[in-house]
């Protein structure tokens, strides 16, 4: 089958891949990049653990074919610490214990950086509103919100 040569910017750098037609933005991270912190977990846009950003826009990357992010940005949680340091979600996360097993981890972060991207001081309300998509089976949620909510007031505070 003939494949698609793809250009696009991945947590800040140029990559360039062949893609087979049809084939998802997951697979393509995971198989072609080896960014493996995009998750598989239902593969049918159900449970948000294959969330990245798409010029910042949170995206089920199990939706969305490969062959759309030609030329666009996508983050993922590789490239979300900066060096050494956490970044200021994944410190919160740590902090209230909002990771048990993990695997929703990526996609909670995601979706929580592209809310506080667009929206630096959130509401509650906000922040569930953010991560409705993404089901986690170990927390109750309600450490993830405190997270969210924390890091946005922790970045306030250092405005
Ligand atoms: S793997 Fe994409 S929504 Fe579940
Ligand atoms: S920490 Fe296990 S599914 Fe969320």
């Amino acid at each position: 089958m003939a494949k698609t040569a793809l250009q696009f910017r991945h947590n800040g750098r140029d990559a360039a891949i062949f893609v087979d037609g049809g084939v998802n933005l997951l697979t393509a991270l995971r198989e072609l990049i080896g960014d493996m912190t995009p998750k598989f977990g239902c593969g049918q846009g159900g449970c948000g653990a294959c969330t990245v950003l798409i010029d910042g826009d949170a995206h089920l990357s199990c939706l969305t074919l490969a062959e759309t992010v030609q030329g666009r940005s996508v983050e993922t949680l590789d490239g979300l610490k900066d060096g050494p340091n956490l970044h200021p979600l994944q410190r919160a996360f740590m902090e209230h214990f909002a990771a048990q097993c993990g695997y929703c981890t990526p996609g909670m972060l995601m979706a929580a950086k592209a809310l506080l991207d667009r929206n630096p001081n959130p509401t509650r309300e906000n922040v569930v509103d953010a991560i409705c998509g993404n089901i986690c089976r170990c927390t109750g949620y309600e450490p993830i919100i405190a997270a969210i909510l924390d890091a946005a007031r922790g970045a306030a505070r250092r405005a």
